[in-house]
């Protein structure tokens, strides 16, 4: 899977109306394909994300012997083989660009009776690992990355995983996830506390699954040796794909759009509260509940936007709506400072740097620091900009079309469709005068 040949060509000016649906959420559908694979019985999954990461993940679960139905139409069924069921793949897992699937699988594999390798495209294979595979040593497992820390991973099977008290050094639901996962097979109690609070499908959907979760705080503990029992997962549409065009909505007059049955689960929103500081129109509408995750529909309309200074108590909330936010603030009024981001140079590229030069080459005052970025909104001209085979850096700038002088064109961008298959499509039928030409990964 390699991003390297489609680009996107975005005609200046428009609006963006009407009522959309984005796909599924790729954190629960990952979550959905692992712990219904682990589980006792069949689950059913609708709204499932048919994105190439978590088709990664299906692969892997499949290659393991699990028996999986679909996808078709979001929907899949999945053939639990039980906690202990799992067989040895034929050969090594390969997960793309997936850093979400190749982490929590991590957890899982590290206490598997055999042995198995995990990899990943270029970018995968750049991304930090040690934070992971420590944690995982402390409870016993034996994984060999590469000198760096990186992919690929080397688990040897047949370990005997105890339960640790673990605090997470840098805030990430990935980390806090994997060591859950691996507490499922752990002697006695697994306790992760995070720095700050992180996104919290895992917790939710094993509970969902009926394995009892303790949380107190920012201490989350789960008790080896339980056992998962299917159930009905319906999967919201995923906010970081309606972010693109919550913020393209409102950061232009004239727009206004309805997302339908997003999920607003509070551990995800930083979004909206960045979005509202910066004195967007959004209202949450139709508020509800699926499969143990709050939705809501979320209505946007266009208005001129003002630089602000990003709270950092924001920033996990938010973590991979920086790029898009990034537009946002190049068109507000004012400065935008941004600080205590530092992750977001080790997402699927080094989103601080390649957001800056981005942005840079449309004519906007950006200013990359250390953990950061400081934005003088100002006039967004057209240009070429890469996007470095990141799907959330190719829709950010996408979205900067509606508000530049003349066209853009994003290159590298096919890895949109790890997270947002039809993205261009929908964009289309929103009103953004966007095109692509290239192969399809
Ligand atoms: C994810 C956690 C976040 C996020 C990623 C998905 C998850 O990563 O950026 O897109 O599903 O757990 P980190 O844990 O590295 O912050």
């Amino acid at each position: 899977m390699s991003g390297g040949d489609k680009t996107f060509f975005v005609s200046p000016g428009g609006t963006l109306r009407g009522r959309l649906r984005v796909p599924g959420d790729k954190s629960i559908s990952h979550r959905a394909v692992m712990l219904g694979a682990l589980a006792d019985g069949e689950t059913e999954v609708t709204g499932f994300l048919e994105g190439e990461d978590s088709l990664a993940t299906l692969r892997a679960f499949q290659a393991m012997g699990v028996r999986i139905e679909g996808p078709e139409g979001g929907r899949l069924r999945i053939h639990g083989v039980g906690v202990d069921g799992l067989r040895p793949p034929p050969g090594p897992l390969d997960l793309g660009n997936s850093g979400t699937s190749m982490r929590l699988l991590a957890g899982i594999l590290a206490a598997q009776p055999f042995d198995t390798e995990l990899r990943g495209d270029a970018s995968l294979s750049r991304r930090p690992m040690a934070r992971v595979t420590e944690p995982l040593a402390r409870m016993g497992a034996c994984i060999e990355t590469s000198a760096q820390g990186t992919p690929p991973l080397r688990i040897h099977g047949g370990r005997a995983l105890r339960g640790i008290e673990y605090t997470l050094p840098v805030a990430s639901a990935q980390v806090k996830s994997a060591l859950l996962l691996a507490g499922l097979y752990a002697a006695g109690q697994t306790c992760v506390t995070e720095p700050a609070p992180t996104r919290d499908h895992t917790e939710r959907m094993l509970e969902a699954f009926g394995y009892p979760v303790a949380r107190a705080g920012r201490r989350i503990c789960v008790r080896g040796g339980g056992r998962l029992s299917a159930t009905a997962i319906e999967v919201p549409a995923d906010l970081s794909s309606a972010a693109f065009f919550l913020v393209g909505a409102a950061m232009t007059p004239g727009s206004e759009l309805l997302l339908e049955q997003v999920g607003v689960n509070p551990t995800r929103t930083g979004v909206l509260a960045i979005l509202r500081e910066m004195g967007a129109d959004l209202t949450l509408e139709n508020e509800g509940r699926v499969g143990g995750e709050p939705v809501a529909d979320i209505r946007v309309r266009g208005k001129k936007l003002r630089g602000v200074e990003i709270p950092e108590a924001q920033v996990p909330l938010a973590i991979d709506e920086f790029p898009v936010l990034f537009v946002a603030a190049a068109c507000a009024e004012g400065v935008t400072v941004l600080r205590g981001a530092a992750e977001l140079r080790v997402k699927e590229s080094d989103r601080i740097q390649v957001m800056a030069e981005g942005l840079q080459a449309l004519g906007i005052e950006a200013r990359p620091t250390a953990g950061g970025m400081v934005i003088r909104g100002g006039r967004l001209q057209g240009g070429t900009v890469e996007a470095h085979g990141d799907h959330r850096i190719a829709m950010a700038f996408a979205m900067a079309g509606l508000r530049a002088a003349a066209p853009i064109e994003i290159r590298d961008c096919a890895n949109v469709a790890t997270s947002f298959p039809g993205f261009v499509t929908l964009a289309r039928e929103a009103g953004l005068d966007i095109r692509e030409t290239g192969r399809e990964i």
